[in-house]
């Protein structure tokens, strides 16, 4: 039944409505099938894509550091004016290293090309959604994404749980347990930039986070060859739910496609740079100064696509709301509090759709 929708009071279900299709199995077809064909208003073709010239701003984070409190002014500027206009920039020079980077990624493309029944090993379920899996969202009938995805937990430790990474290549589990300390320490770095620029203490964001308690997941994304590219997704639009995203794309083939006004800009990844975008949480604290832009990701009959998404997450057990510094009686509070546990129920179980979730939650004042 097209319209039937999950209880967003009920607990996680335990299985999906349907039986599980890879999309990889799918890559080699000349026709997809029916449930992935968009209706023709969410296709890639259907709203303006603006000229190929433009592109997300382009940040150079070494320019914190150097010394010298002009570049730094300016950078902080750069930074403040992305988060505002664009809630999505790329960075350089973020201190991860680039060898790191690309080992990350292609540990995570051995994977992929794994036989599947080594993949099968690691199927996911809507219960955490750990694991190898192929759709977000348990809507019984719903038209699916053409992607396949790794999902797991680094922060907090005790969460995270080797077992569930995969066990080949042999090199993952060590490449991504380094990865993951190196862009959780940018991540704090953002963290503190992101609240100097809002006017707050510099560990005012990181403290509402949870401190040190963050929560921290990689969601690795695979797009695989897609016969009628016209006519499907490989993510359909939506903002992240958590904090802030910090990207790894693929370093030949681009895909991601952001929202400006009523076009979309596909992004064009410089070198070893990360893509970051401000997520609904950090959009909620900051009483939407910053805005948790809406991206999507469009796919192509050439060649496949991968890309590294690592959530950087408040605790989940606590309450997220404006920052009180940020309310005053011109601007009240424009969210009402809510744990993001709670919160990313949404998404788990409706998937991806546009900003309709952070935009549900307006306070009614
Ligand atoms: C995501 C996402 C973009 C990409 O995983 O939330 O938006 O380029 N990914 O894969
Ligand atoms: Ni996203």
């Amino acid at each position: 039944d097209q319209h039937w929708e999950p209880n967003l009071s009920m607990n996680s279900p335990l299985d999906w409505p349907e039986p599980i299709v890879r999309v990889q199995s799918l890559s080699d077809t000349n026709v997809i099938p029916d449930r992935y064909i968009k209706p023709p208003p969410e296709r890639p073709s259907f709203s303006p894509t603006i000229n190929a010239d433009t592109n997300i701003p382009l940040i150079d984070f070494s320019g914190l550091f150097t010394g010298d409190e002009a570049l730094r002014a300016t950078t902080l500027e750069q930074i403040s004016e992305a988060c505002r206009e664009w809630g999505f920039f790329q960075v350089v020079n973020h201190g991860v290293k680039p060898e790191l980077m690309d080992s990350a990624r292609e540990a995570w493309r051995q994977f992929f090309h794994q036989p599947m029944q080594v993949k099968q090993a690691y199927a996911n379920s809507p219960a955490t959604y750990e694991g190898y899996g192929s759709r977000l969202g348990v809507v019984k009938g719903a038209v699916l994404d053409w992607s396949d995805y790794y999902y797991l937990h680094y922060l907090p430790c005790s969460l995270r749980d080797h077992k569930k990474w995969p066990a080949l290549p042999t090199s993952l589990r060590e490449v991504i347990d380094e990865y993951s300390r190196q862009v959780v320490k940018f991540g704090g770095e953002l963290m503190k930039v992101l609240a100097v620029n809002l006017g707050l203490a510099e560990d005012r964001l990181q403290n509402a986070f949870g401190g040190d308690d963050i929560g921290a997941c990689l969601r690795v994304n695979f797009y695989p060859r897609c016969p009628q590219p016209d006519l499907a997704l490989g993510l359909s639009s939506h903002s992240d739910p958590g904090g802030m995203t910090i990207l790894l794309p693929d370093q030949h083939v681009p895909g991601l496609q952001v929202r400006k006004d009523h076009s979309w800009i596909t992004v064009k990844p410089a070198p070893h740079a990360f893509i970051v975008n401000i997520g609904d949480q950090i959009q909620v604290l900051s009483n939407t100064i910053y805005k948790s832009v809406e991206h999507r990701v469009i796919v192509n009959s050439n060649m496949e696509r991968i890309s590294l998404a690592f959530f950087y997450n408040p605790k989940s057990d606590l309450l997220i709301e404006p920052a009180k510094e940020l309310v005053t009686p011109e601007k009240p509070a424009l969210y009402s509090p809510m744990t993001f546990d709670e919160y990313r129920r949404f998404i788990r179980l409706r998937g991806p759709r546009g900003k309709s979730q952070v935009e549900s939650l307006t306070s009614p004042r």
